[in-house]
């Protein structure tokens, strides 16, 4: 395993990801049942802009230092205020120096009576997790594969909650492993909310995805996908997605007005296509 998220935090891709992730709990949270989460790549946690990794590829830049550098108002600036509350808490002085990643947006944004499961493969990125997670009695942390996690995990005990699917695509059956996971995860637990990111490099991985997932899932499937520059030239990671399963009802208009902003905010010289679409509708 040699990938490690550090050298990627706050970038384009995480940016568009954690907005989701963050509009999913906030619309989970409308309800007052509790909710369980799942994050079965949840990575560190957080991570430090200033150490080695971030300052090898400088990647935040691509991402949320650009959503700092100029404020977004409207419905989009309320849409994107718990992420960016949350992003502005978690640094020590004005200066922006950390990130949060997954876990640490769910454990900040989530309740006092909602269930959080934590899950990382790499041992010494596992160990991070553990040790900063260790207080928290909500939250149980596991050093699993991801799909054995999905299996043993689900159904959540509070009876609704989500899935955060997000593997760092490196293998190159990564997307049939992501398959299995949803359909064990559906097997388990048919009405949760699955959210799985996807890069855009090339547009395999995104098609077939799309296709595998509605034909899966028949209905309420919902996809979003944010190029920041054209796919053919960039050579690299031109953007990125999400397919949500079984998202909440108002999921599809904040990201009808979210998807246009971030593309707008995100693109390198006006290159970038944002696309948000029913790859299967609701009933
Ligand atoms: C894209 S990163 C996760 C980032 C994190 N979700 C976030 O948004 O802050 C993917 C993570 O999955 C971990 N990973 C790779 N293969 C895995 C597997 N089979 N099961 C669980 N985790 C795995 C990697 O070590 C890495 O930390």
């Amino acid at each position: 395993m040699n990938y490690r998220h550090a050298y990627h935090a706050g970038n384009h891709a995480d940016v568009l990801k954690h907005v989701i992730l963050v509009r999913i709990l906030e619309l989970l949270k409308a309800k007052d049942s509790p909710f369980g989460v799942l994050d079965a790549h949840a990575g560190i946690g957080h991570y430090d802009l200033s150490g080695f990794e971030a300052g090898k590829t400088f990647e935040w830049h691509t991402g949320i230092g650009k959503l700092l550098a100029a404020p977004v108002s409207g419905m989009a600036g309320e849409l994107l205020a718990p992420y960016m509350e949350t992003v502005r808490k978690v640094q020590f002085s004005s200066t922006m120096r950390y990130y949060p990643g997954s876990p640490e947006l769910v454990s900040r944004l989530s309740r006092h009576k909602d269930r959080l499961y934590f899950n990382e493969l790499h041992p010494e990125d596992y160990k991070s997790l553990e040790y900063h997670y260790a207080q928290d009695a909500r939250i149980k942390t596991f050093c699993l594969d991801a799909t054995t996690a999905i299996k043993s995990i689900l159904p959540f005990s509070t009876g609704r909650g989500l899935v955060l699917i997000d593997p760092p695509f490196e293998k190159t059956d990564e997307a049939e492993r992501v398959e299995k996971m949803l359909e064990f995860g559906l097997q388990r637990m048919a009405h949760a909310i699955f959210a799985i990111w996807y890069p855009v490099k090339d547009m395999d991985i995104s098609a077939r995805l799309s296709k595998f997932v509605a034909e899966l899932a028949k209905e309420n499937v919902l996809k979003a996908e944010v190029l920041v520059m054209d796919a053919d030239k960039s050579g690299g990671l031109a953007g990125s997605g999400m397919i949500i399963v079984n998202p909440p009802w108002k999921l599809h208009d904040e990201l009808n007005i979210l998807v246009p902003e971030l593309t707008r905010r995100l693109a390198i010289e006006k290159q970038g296509s944002g696309t948000l679409e029913w790859l299967a509708p609701p009933k």
